[in-house]
């Protein structure tokens, strides 16, 4: 492969949870395949019909060594499903991929950002994550979803007031971008004298973790500013909430557990995490959906017809086209995966959408059908790492959803303009999907 193409490759990669290219080790019984399928991956050509290419490594092994990308492919669903699960396959991925790539930023420029998310609950293993995960899952309960409701209804009414008599609109920057940033401002309980601070802080951390490939490097000191706002920010807010806990998330998490099985930065870091995990997966999960539904009119008209079907769209819309297409982890020491020799410090891909269009767990998998039976779907993870914000994500993708179909009716896609597909291979999304009504 050329350098150019190379680096390139490998920089991509970098965005959001990283790639440690200093540790690629082939395997050499594989490197020498003339093309690699997976190379389309990033190319936006390739982006658009991602689900074939998933489909071809598939088939050729559910486990290969990609040298692409440096890192082993799983790619089938029994074998994904078991990678997330399995204890050899670490979560812990700072030191290892995000450290090596802020290498060479300028001194001061990244320290928070590496402090924290070196604690972030998506980082860590064992007890370490278990003691998180108790804390942390006090919030994001399926006992909370009738509290949620009326933000998440409120936030979806606000915005489409806003374009309801344009005509048109971007369905990304006019309503899926501010979306999720709405809700979480919100179930933080900020205050309205704080909320340009926390929104700007919020959306320079998302688009670090989920932005486009090519702007890591000028996103990384504007992350790292912006969580060293937010620490004060939350640490202050903990101060008041210890004195008088309130009915926010924040309020849930600490009330009757001061001094409990977390420490402040460990608290501020998981309030930093969530904002990380619910923003940038929900934009472009709701793009890619409003997408899909108008790509598939007869599915739109069910939706339209029956909105009881609102919660099993919004289901297979994960499943069909989940905007969280990969996972990776690290390998903790050699082991056998897949008949495969995985070596420790290589990095494993696991396919959660190639998992998910398996067609030996999903009948006919490029199907998009909100009738299909409920299966094992993935686009959430699945074992100790499942999203945390699983029932708040179905909460915002039905209701936006619907109410978005539901309040503009002759919605349509704008032919002139067609919608643009984010590549990157961890993260699926669009950039822009105009919309005409
Ligand atoms: C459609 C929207 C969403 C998708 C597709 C999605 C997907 C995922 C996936 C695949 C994981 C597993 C990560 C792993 O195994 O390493 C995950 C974890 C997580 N998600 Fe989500 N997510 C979404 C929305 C949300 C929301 C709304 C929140 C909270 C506001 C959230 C918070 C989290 C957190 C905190 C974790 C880490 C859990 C842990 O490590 O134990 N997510 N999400």
């Amino acid at each position: 492969m050329p350098r150019r193409v190379r680096c390139f490759l490998l920089r991509s990669l970098t965005c959001g949870d990283v790639h440690p290219y200093r540790r690629a080790m082939p395997d050499p019984s594989v490197t020498n395949r003339p093309q690699a399928p997976e190379l389309g991956l990033m190319t936006r050509e390739g982006a658009v019909r991602a689900a074939d290419i998933y489909q071809r490594i598939r088939e050729a092994a559910p486990v290969s060594w990609s040298p692409t990308f440096m890192g082993w492919l799983i790619m089938g669903h029994a074998e994904v499903t078991s990678a997330f699960r399995h204890p050899q396959l670490s979560s812990e991925r700072v030191d290892a991929t995000l450290e090596p790539q802020l290498r060479r930023a300028a001194p001061g420029t990244t320290d928070h950002l590496l402090r924290f998310t070196r604690r972030f609950i998506t980082m860590k293993d064992g007890t370490a994550h278990a003691t998180t995960r108790r804390w942390a899952s006090r919030g994001f309960g399926p006992q909370r979803l009738a509290s949620w409701r009326p933000v998440v209804e409120r936030t979806t009414h606000d915005l489409l007031d806003a374009v309801a008599t344009r005509g048109e609109l971007d369905v990304v920057k006019d309503f899926a971008d501010p979306f999720p940033g709405r809700v979480i401002t919100a179930l933080f309980g900020v205050a309205p004298a704080d909320q340009a601070m926390f929104h700007e802080c919020s959306e320079r951390i998302a688009s670090f973790f989920g932005g486009a490939l090519h702007q890591m490097e000028a996103a990384a000191p504007r992350a790292n500013a912006a969580i060293a706002r937010l620490d004060a920010y939350f640490r202050g807010r903990l101060a008041q909430e210890r004195h008088q806990p309130g009915e926010d998330l924040l309020g849930l998490w600490i009330a009757g557990h001061e001094g409990a099985e977390l420490d402040e930065e460990d608290i501020v870091a998981q309030c930093i995490a969530t904002l990380v995990g619910g923003n940038i997966t929900t934009t472009d999960q709701l793009a890619i959906g409003a997408r899909v539904f108008l790509e598939h009119p007869e599915q739109l008209r069910l939706l339209r017809e029956q909105p009881e079907l609102a919660r099993p769209a919004a289901e297979e819309l994960v499943r069909f086209e989940g905007s969280v297409p990969f996972m990776h982890r690290i390998v903790k020491e050699d082991f056998e995966f897949g008949g495969k020799p995985f070596k420790k410090g290589q990095t494993a891909f696991l396919g959660i959408t190639s998992g998910n269009h398996d067609p030996r767990v999903f009948e006919a998998p490029e199907r998009f059908d909100i009738l299909r039976k409920p299966g094992p779907n993935l686009g959430y993870g699945t074992g100790r790492h499942t999203c945390l914000g699983i029932h708040l994500a179905r909460l915002e993708l039905e209701v936006a959803l619907q109410t978005l179909f539901q309040r503009l009716p002759g919605l349509r896609l704008d032919e002139r303009r067609p919608p643009r597909v984010k590549f990157n291979l961890l993260t699926r999304g669009l950039e822009s999907l105009m919309v005409r009504f």
